[in-house]
């Protein structure tokens, strides 16, 4: 099978699953596993902040920062389609008690007057506004990379508000190899950040959230309080480790890959591929073909590619590491004779 339903899907490497098995484990509640603690500093150094954690997934992540970030009954402005607001289960409301506050977006970018005018002013009927989430690359926008200077004035925003900024960098690596620009210099314009080993990074499992030590000491005890305070963890950070010494530079393969493909299904009639395909990717319109988005993936399935239904008219095409050339040009055959 050709898995391009998402770049989750990655298995470990051979040298990820050397290093799980040669870790150097300690219990990581006590701070004593050195392979965490090893991860932890070299994501902190990447990105630019004083300390970082190592967390289950990027969810978790996520639910973290808002836990660390806010008070119940906060206000959250973040982009309407962002993940934290589509897929987190409502983690939001449910664990930190925060209300979200969504704010329509163009390829993932909330306009940031739109922003200012949705921050709350002091008002005894009110919730306080305490934090802007942003997403970078964005998903539901078709992993779009957020401009810098988007990032800036927000940044700029928030500061001039007394507010927060948490940046679900789920796949900030591919905004760096896609756009030239460091992590650390998107990093710079927040507070807190997340970022997924287990995407295109291909690890396994895990997240890391960074920021100042002080957060990130909060964020510890909120990360236990769910549960996520492990113990011989340093078995599955040592994949991600290898996941960021082996593996940034190569996700320039998977969105090349994801250009072919795209150049490819937009050669096709009846396909319309509707995002700009910056990094890895691709959302297809179906509906001038005789298929839905579920009939298309099912028949993709019989020709051993598989895809995912993303929309009413549309479905996705992600590239990452187990997707070779080889696989693009199978991938794009089976989309021909479907059609
Ligand atoms: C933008 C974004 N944020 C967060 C997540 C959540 O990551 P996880 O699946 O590790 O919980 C995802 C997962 O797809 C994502 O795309």
């Amino acid at each position: 099978m050709i898995d391009l339903r998402s770049d989750t899907v990655t298995k470990p490497t051979e040298s990820m699953r050397r290093a799980a098995y040669e870790a150097e484990v300690g219990d990581d509640v006590y701070g004593e596993d050195p392979t965490v603690n090893r991860l932890e500093e070299k994501a902190a150094e990447l990105l630019g902040k004083e300390k970082a954690l190592f967390v289950t997934s990027g969810t978790q992540g996520n639910q973290i920062a808002a836990l660390t970030h806010c008070r119940p009954g906060d206000e959250v402005i973040m982009e309407a389609s962002s993940h934290i607001y589509i897929y987190e289960v409502g983690g939001f409301s449910a664990l930190a008690n925060v209300q979200i506050r969504p704010v329509p977006g163009i390829n993932g970018a909330m306009n940031t007057v739109d922003v200012k005018n949705t921050i709350r002013a002091e008002n005894i009927h009110y919730p306080t506004t305490s934090l802007i989430c942003i997403e970078n690359t964005h998903n539901l926008a078709g992993g779009a990379v957020l401009p810098l200077s988007h990032m800036q004035e927000i940044s700029q925003l928030a500061k001039e508000n007394n507010l927060q900024v948490h940046l679900d960098g789920a796949r900030l690596f591919n905004a760096q190899v896609a756009s030239g620009i460091s992590v650390k210099e998107y990093a710079k314009n927040v507070d807190s950040v997340q970022f997924c080993l287990s995407k295109g990074l291909g690890a396994p499992v895990g997240s890391i959230i960074a920021g100042t030590e002080e957060f990130i000491n909060r964020a510890r005890k909120w990360r236990k309080m769910l549960g996520g305070g492990l113990r011989q963890v340093g078995m599955i950070a040592a994949p991600g480790l290898v996941a960021l010494e082996e593996n940034i530079n190569r996700l320039a393969e998977d969105h090349a890959h994801a250009k072919l493909l795209a150049d490819g299904l937009a050669n096709m009639n009846g396909l319309k591929v509707e995002n700009k395909v910056e990094t890895n990717i691709i959302i297809v319109n179906v509906k001038e073909t005789k298929h839905t988005p579920e009939t298309f993936v099912e028949a993709l399935k019989s020709k051993g590619v598989l895809a995912g239904v993303f929309g009413l008219d549309t479905i996705r095409f992600v590239t990452h590491y187990d997707v070779s050339r080889e696989d693009i040009d199978k991938a794009l055959i089976a989309v021909q004779e479907i059609l």
